[in-house]
């Protein structure tokens, strides 16, 4: 199978006996039919309407969601080009957390358009070339339609946020939900050589049964989802100085299994005081520093622990590695591995730690920090599966916020932007002469899919709706003009406060067109049998035998 015919008719093996190869056309056939797939997977997601996915992993855990990123997540994919898609939503939300779904729509849809260009004999190459140039102009145009975002008119901030968090289970809460979120993002924003930092794995999230969403809360500081270590310690301090150590408070064990012969009773116990003079000696020096808070990334040894509770120090052991950098940006404490080097300046500070008793467990809450660069969202809902709903709808809106704090500009939404965008590139086409005008109207036509799905999902007539968004963006000052889910027709979305950070649609078209150009660019799939051409496409059937190049 794998054989190169020379031209003398001598057969030469190139590739191993099981290698399966497609090429040409077949092989970008079966990449964009599968790309596609999952770009029709996600499609009735979109939008406020959009539905829920039931995802059903090998465990048997169940996952109810429309969050793009998680449906992707939890599918095991087979083709190779699925997964770039795959790669395309896990950019989007990496870069800028929302926007998923749209940026694998738009693949597809550039992609489906494609394979209609290719079909009338518009080679691959000049497909690519004009859709760059396309991507270019919508992304002038997007420019030009952006509107400034002042972080503090908290208003325009509540919008943003409530546009990002739909999804049934959490729209009851969501202005309590935006409210929090915007407090935390504004908590956390750096200023660093003229930027503007807002990174969102600076806001910790923790969840816990009970209550109900409404009762969803910052917390200014850090949650440890610990006990404090010792019975005979306080379970509450005021006015906390805290240690952040990375050390464990325990004897070192020796490497290998030494004996001890013990003849005498009085030689047990000098061991064992030398043992627990050299733990107090350990505590000492935390005590010494002023700390009466101890957080410990290691173990604490019962008889250290002892020494800190007869001190008056909470202490804790074995917090997660993310919480002591958590704890560290909070307090303004430094965590320390050696404790020679603990000084009274590494030590953090806060109004308050507590033990705190959630449902039927312990938690110790850091709060009352002075400015604290890290900051948690304890999310109370009644059921688990609400409370996964709500911090997913938490991330998206957390992202968002720090978006337009990073880069603070923001377009209309429900669809009214890829109009606008669709609107310009077209445009543009009647400029460009030859074959490439058609691939840059394809990228126009593309871009609707957006307003399309969202009145699709709506379960609104897509044609009636697109005619009237065509109408609405001719006219002057139509540009903000969207799909009207919960009605029908479209309207101002400016007006309805569905507003999104620029960015994200930016990274939208960006990745959208790199996984379209790079799914195009491909014309030889060379995989070992065993691999991954299986999944939508299937591996490529009615291969010529004699691969005659
Ligand atoms: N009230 C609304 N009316 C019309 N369109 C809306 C409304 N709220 C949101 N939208 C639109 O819904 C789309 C976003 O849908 P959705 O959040 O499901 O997908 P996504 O942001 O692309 O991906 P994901 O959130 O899964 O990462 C955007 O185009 C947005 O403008
Ligand atoms: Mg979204």
């Amino acid at each position: 199978m794998a054989y190169y015919t020379t031209a003398g008719g001598q057969q030469v093996i190139v590739l191993k006996e099981d290698t399966e190869r497609q090429r040409g056309r077949d092989a970008r056939k079966s990449n964009m039919m599968a790309a596609q797939i999952i770009a029709e997977v996600l499609k009735t997601t979109l939008g406020p309407k959009g539905m829920d996915k039931m995802l059903i992993d090998s465990l048997g855990d169940i996952t109810i969601t429309s969050d793009g990123a998680t449906v992707l997540d939890e599918i095991d994919v087979q083709h190779p080009a699925a997964k770039m898609m795959i790669e395309v939503a896990k950019t989007q939300d990496k870069e800028v957390g929302d926007g998923t779904t749209t940026s694998v729509l738009l693949a597809g849809a550039l992609l489906g358009k494609a394979s209609e260009l290719i079909d009338d004999n518009i080679h691959p190459s000049i497909i690519i070339t004009g859709y760059q140039a396309a991507a270019e102009k919508a992304l002038e145009a997007l420019e030009a339609a952006a509107i400034d975002v002042d972080m503090e008119d908290h208003e325009t901030l509540m919008k943003l946020s409530n546009t990002s968090i739909r999804g049934k289970a959490v729209s009851n809460a969501r202005d309590h939900l935006s409210g929090v979120v915007i407090d935390a993002i504004k908590q956390i924003i750096e200023h660093r050589n003229g930027d503007v930092i807002a990174d969102v794995d600076n806001v910790q999230i923790v969840k816990k049964e009970g209550e109900s969403l409404r009762a969803t809360e910052l917390v200014k500081g850090i949650i440890v989802d610990k006990e404090v270590v010792h019975a005979g310690m306080p379970k509450k301090i005021k006015g906390a100085k805290i240690a952040l150590i990375d050390t464990p408070l325990e004897v070192k064990k020796t490497e290998f299994d030494a004996e001890i012969r013990i003849t005498s009773p009085d030689s047990i116990k000098a061991f064992l005081d030398q043992e627990s003079e050299m733990l107090k000696k350990k505590v000492d020096q935390v005590v010494a520093t002023g700390a009466n808070v101890v957080f410990c990334q290691k173990g604490i040894d019962d008889m250290a622990q002892h020494y800190l509770a007869k001190a008056g120090v909470l202490g804790s052991r074995r917090v997660k590695k993310s919480d002591m950098e958590k704890l560290a940006k909070a307090t303004g404490g430094k965590v320390i591995n050696n404790l020679a080097d603990l000084n009274a300046t590494d030590l953090g500070l806060c109004g308050s730690v507590e033990e705190k008793k959630v449902g039927n467990d312990k938690m110790i809450f850091v709060e009352e920090c002075k400015d604290p660069k890290a900051v948690a969202i304890f999310i109370r809902a009644g059921l688990e599966r609400m409370l996964d709903e709500a911090e997913r709808a938490l991330n998206d809106a957390l992202h968002v916020i720090a978006d337009v704090a990073e880069v603070p500009q923001m377009v209309s939404g429900g669809g009214s932007i890829e109009m606008e965008m669709a609107k310009a590139v077209s445009e543009h086409a009647a400029s460009v002469g030859g074959r490439e005008q058609l691939a840059i109207e394809a990228f126009a036509k593309a871009l609707e899919i957006i307003p399309r799905t969202l009145s699709e999902n709506a379960g609104l007539d897509i044609l009636d709706t697109m005619v009237a968004m065509k109408a609405a963006h001719a006219k002057k000052g139509g540009a903000a003009m969207g799909v009207n889910v919960f009605g029908e027709g479209v309207i101002d979305m400016l007006k309805e406060g569905v507003v999104e950070p620029k960015v994200v649609k930016e990274q939208a078209i960006k990745s959208g067109i790199e996984v379209a150009s790079m799914i195009l660019r491909i014309d030889d799939v060379v995989a070992a049998r065993s691999g991954g051409m299986g999944g939508p496409g299937g591996p490529p059937g009615g291969m010529p035998d004699d691969m005659d190049m």
